[in-house]
């Protein structure tokens, strides 16, 4: 059950084009929830409107709550009630932090960011910094007025530690130059658009780190139904077929309808039978069965409840 608390919008600033950061304090002054790097809350917005955002002030701040919300063009709600109507001393109710993207353990890190995807990397930035682990941090956007942070980062950490990559100046990111130099057991993050966690992803498994990937997707506004569930494709690399997965069926049920016969058992996410392959794609885990570190590695899912972030999965089926 989500835990609710009640913030005040204690300042409303902008960080970049198009992109304004709220900080929010606890109504009652008290403490607010405990927080790791890598966390994200839900906020409750005017108009009924949820929607979820990464925590991009210093770690574990208890006194306050920093997001940085991006202007999206097909807004359903959410950008525009924070760009448009929240304002300085307004009152909204947040879900305590949750993180499905931690910061785990590793001898040094490399950071890619996409965008507005720099949210929940700007603490794990500071956290290694702080802790003086090895790390490099690669930040691309547009143009530099619309990358959030991006000189914070710079004039903090040096340009030993980040690298801006404006696409106006110096073109997109050179992941697989990056990969390349990177220690064998870094593990890489990756936040930003699904193109550029895809990027990402299919480089460092052609250099066979696959598995050392821990990806966050940002997803724009996509068109859900009532229940708040999306549709995606599903491309089955064995059988040669697209699916397209309606918002009210699962993965599974999918499959099975067409024609393809896959084992299963409890259906519900608890045994484990159904977990397949993910060539590609950002998974939506909804199961009991995969731990922390299978969840992030991004390479199996259960059909049967677990679905996509973005708007198409790779299976190997
Ligand atoms: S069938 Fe049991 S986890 Fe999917």
């Amino acid at each position: 059950m989500r835990m609710n608390v009640r913030v005040r919008v204690v300042s409303k600033r902008p960080v970049a084009v198009d992109v304004v950061e709220l900080t929010l304090s606890a109504v009652d002054e008290s403490e607010l929830p405990s927080w790791s790097a890598g966390a994200h809350i839900e906020v409750d917005l005017p108009g009924g409107v949820q929607r979820q955002y990464s925590l991009c002030g210093p770690a574990g701040d208890r006194d306050t709550y920093r997001i940085a919300v991006l202007r999206t063009p097909a807004s359903r709600g959410g950008s525009r009630a924070v760009h448009e109507e929240l304002a300085v001393d307004d009152v909204v109710t947040v879900s305590a932090p949750r993180n499905r993207f931690a910061l785990e353990s590793a001898p040094s890190y490399v950071f890619f960011a996409g965008g507005i995807g720099v949210t929940p990397l700007v603490p794990m930035a500071e956290r290694c910094h702080q802790q003086s682990e090895t790390w490099e941090f690669h930040y691309g956007g547009r143009t530099l007025e619309r990358m959030a942070y991006a000189s914070d980062l710079k004039d903090r950490y040096g340009e030993r530690n980040v690298t801006l990559y404006p696409e106006s100046e110096t073109g997109f990111i050179n992941i697989a130059a990056i990969l390349k130099t990177a220690a064998p057991s870094a593990l890489v993050y990756v936040c930003g658009p699904q193109p550029f966690i895809e990027a990402v992803r299919s480089e460092a498994r052609a250099q066979g780190r696959g598995g050392q990937v821990r990806a966050e997707l940002f997803t724009a506004e996509a068109s859900l139904d009532a229940a708040g569930e999306r549709e995606f494709d599903v491309h089955l690399v064995r059988s040669g077929i697209t699916l397209r997965v309606a918002p009210d069926r699962s993965v599974l049920e999918s499959i099975v309808a067409a024609g393809i016969d896959v084992e299963r058992d409890c259906e519900v996410g608890i045994c484990g039978t159904c977990i397949t392959g993910v060539i590609e794609g950002c998974i939506d885990h909804r199961d009991h069965v995969l731990d922390d570190q299978q969840c992030q590695s991004g390479t199996s899912m259960t059909i049967c409840v677990s679905r996509s972030l973005g708007d198409s999965l790779v299976l190997d089926l």
